[in-house]
């Protein structure tokens, strides 16, 4: 069944006794563990790293309880809390690490992690950004040691070594955020390995809502569910064959991670390095199963009534059209190697209320019956990695039948040729690994029972309007475009960036983004170029990001929100740092109009946002980083294997 919230899913974090060194507020103590779960009845154990928080037992007993995904954070908004997060991670990573990278940390030592708080609104030094990574053994990244000492430390003197403090001022509306490893050259494994987990944050104006019919919270056994939607792969039966030099755990159930980059689709002729090695960063890992709340294809049962769902794709680098179909099936469970498919009958509709930075102005009407449309890369929910909706779904009227969560969005995304991909970018049409998919259409099933749907009326209509006090707009949203026209607040500095592909010594490709500066005959700069995204506090900033590539990127903030204000097609050839139009420009999408911080961009688009680059008020010293000056934060995309090769730049607030 899917796992919710609390000791029977996935657990939740409970505060210790004690209150935090330094500051004194609510504090937790989280270790980062290897462990195993089991994610489906026919799978065998899978080990797995992840988050291990004290949590709380049925009537407050306090213990220890390790699921995949677990130690979600339910939080008020204004109530700050700290964390002591203890890495205990095994000295071999359960995934090929790539020694390729310039990361000595990789090369030598494979259990690094740092936790980043995605979608937080936090000091640098509690960002968690590549390089604030710490080991077991008491090595830590260079954003965090300095001459002065470990930075960790001011917010805790009594910090042992493989030990770090992070400080959440929880001063943002109610949103569904996430938490999850960023260590520099390890993220895309460290989170497939399940290093994540979700950020829970609860204002008045959210309570109120319930009068409107919300449904109540999920610890007061009300009918709210988070949804972390992944894909993965795991080992079968025959890996010997399949896969002889293999590193990690090996029984079926072991998760499995493509290591090996496929050279014959590139014409890769001389290249300084030559060969990439065997175990290579791949351009991005598309799994054959998908899971939700941490185990493969689960079954909810659901009452035949209205449910609040928060969703997050928290794939590597699968792009999801969420949709919702009648299922003609009858099984009570989805079998590992099973292939639904959906009647034509429609499910609910998606009535949208929030993406990533809280509530949206108005709610939004969504029809969960619209397959993936290539032309205009639409669907029904198309949501790319990192990306979040908050929904409401009303299960009444489907009493004793089953709804189909469905995909149905190409991978890569929005041009790939299959759903079900091995290997991007393989010529090779045999999987050469055993998997138990491919499935990815089917994620999970609801299973609708009868409870005489004893709902309150809904009071929130797509006129109602949910903007909080808390989160007040830059710009009215969606007024920018005017007949095809982009209109910029006037005062307001602009860059102009660029999203680029390149290739590396080792012929492999790529990704970049940053200033228009030349690089390698394309434009984009890698991570450890220096700064060139320096803002003062307190300013507001434009940013129009040309796709130069043919993938869409959820290009993803640290730090800031951002207003989408537009996309404009523009002619990639020729591109030579200001973009030459090809058509109109066009509005956000209805379900864009609130705050993001991780937005879509197609290619062949310009796309302009607008965000205050403000920091946050905390009660202790925030000094700068010793790696690069200023509050060190990141932009990045959120396809994990393009993030880390290289599509992630520093951005530095003064
Ligand atoms: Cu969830 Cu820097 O990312
Ligand atoms: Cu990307």
């Amino acid at each position: 069944p899917l796992r919710g919230l609390g000791p029977e899913g996935i657990p939740v974090a409970a505060p210790d006794s004690f209150v935090a060194p330094t500051t004194g507020v609510t504090h937790y103590s989280v270790f980062i563990r290897q462990f195993t779960d089991q994610l489906h009845p026919d799978l065998g154990e899978t080990t797995l790293w992840g988050y291990h928080p004290a949590v709380t037992l049925g009537r407050g007993g306090r213990g220890q309880i390790q699921r995949h995904l677990g130690g979600i954070f339910v939080v008020q908004s204004g109530k700050p809390i700290q964390i002591t997060m203890t890495n205990e991670l095994p000295q071999k990573h359960i995934l090929p690490v790539d020694k390729s990278a310039s990361f000595p940390a990789s090369q030598k030592q494979q259990n690094a992690t740092t936790t980043h708080i995605h979608g937080g609104f936090v000091p640098w030094t509690s960002d968690g950004g590549p390089g604030t990574w710490f080991t077991p053994d008491g090595h830590y990244g260079p954003s965090v040691e300095s001459q002065q000492g470990n930075i960790y430390k001011l917010l805790n003197p009594q910090l042992k070594p493989g030990q770090a403090e992070y400080y959440y001022p929880n001063n943002q509306s109610a949103r569904l955020g996430w938490y999850h490893d960023h260590a520099y050259d390890l993220t895309r494994l460290n989170a497939y390995a399940g290093v994540a987990s979700a950020y829970i944050i609860r204002d008045h104006f959210e309570s109120d809502l319930r009068n409107d019919g919300l449904p109540d919270f999920v610890e007061h056994g009300g009918h709210e569910l988070p949804l972390i939607i992944q894909d993965k792969l795991f080992v079968g039966t025959d890996l010997e064959s399949k896969d002889p030099s293999w590193p990690g755990p090996r029984e079926m159930g072991s998760l499995w991670y493509p290591h090996v980059y496929e050279t014959d689709r590139w014409s890769l002729g001389a290249h300084p390095l030559g060969l990439p090695p065997d175990r290579s960063i791949v351009p991005e890992m598309f799994g054959d199963t998908m899971l939700a709340n941490g185990t493969v294809y689960p079954e909810a049962t659901v009452e035949d009534r209205r449910y609040r769902l928060r969703v997050l794709n928290g794939c590597q680098a699968r792009f999801l059209n969420l949709q919702l179909y009648v299922d003609n099936g009858s099984a009570d469970s989805i079998a590992l190697n099973s292939h639904l498919e959906p009647t034509n009958a429609a499910g609910p509709d998606f009535f949208v209320l929030g993406t990533e930075g809280g509530f949206l102005p108005r709610p939004v009407h969504t029809p969960s019956n619209r397959p993936f449309d290539p032309i205009s890369f639409g669907g029904s929910l198309i949501t790319a990695p990192a990306e979040r909706w908050d929904l409401l779904v009303d299960f009444s009227g489907f009493a004793g039948k089953k709804i189909i969560l469905y995909n149905d969005a190409p991978a890569p995304f929005p041009k790939g040729s299959a759903i079900n991909d091995y290997f991007p970018g393989s010529s090779n049409p045999t999987p050469t690994i055993p998997g138990f998919g491919p499935n990815t259409r089917q994620i999970m099933q609801f299973k609708v029972i009868s409870a005489g749907g004893n709902d309150r009326p809904l009071g929130l209509t797509p006129q109602s309007s949910l903007t909080s006090t808390l989160s007040p707009f830059l710009v009215p949203p969606g007024i920018a475009i005017q007949n095809g026209r982009l209109h910029l607040p006037p005062g307001v500095k602009v860059r102009q960036l660029t999203l680029n592909e390149s290739f590396d010594d080792y012929g492999r490709l790529l990704q970049l983004l940053g200033i228009n500066r030349e690089r390698n005959g394309g434009f984009g700069q890698g991570y450890d170029e220096p700064v060139t995204e320096v803002v003062q506090e307190g300013k507001t900033e434009v940013w129009q990001i040309a796709n130069l590539t043919g993938d869409t990127h959820p290009i993803h903030w640290h730090l800031v929100n951002v207003q989408v204000l537009g996309r404009q097609p523009f002619a990639v050839r020729g591109y030579n740092g200001s973009p030459h139009y090809t058509g109109p420009a066009r509005g956000p999408d209805k379900t864009e109009l609130g705050w993001k911080e991780t937005v879509c961009m197609h290619p062949s688009e310009v796309t302009t946002v607008i965000m205050r680059f403000d920091l946050p008020k905390v009660p202790f010293y925030v000094p700068s980083s010793p790696r690069i000056g200023g509050r060190e934060y990141v932009w990045h995309c959120h396809i994990l294997e393009h993030e880390e090769h290289d599509m992630m730049r520093p951005l530095v607030i003064l």
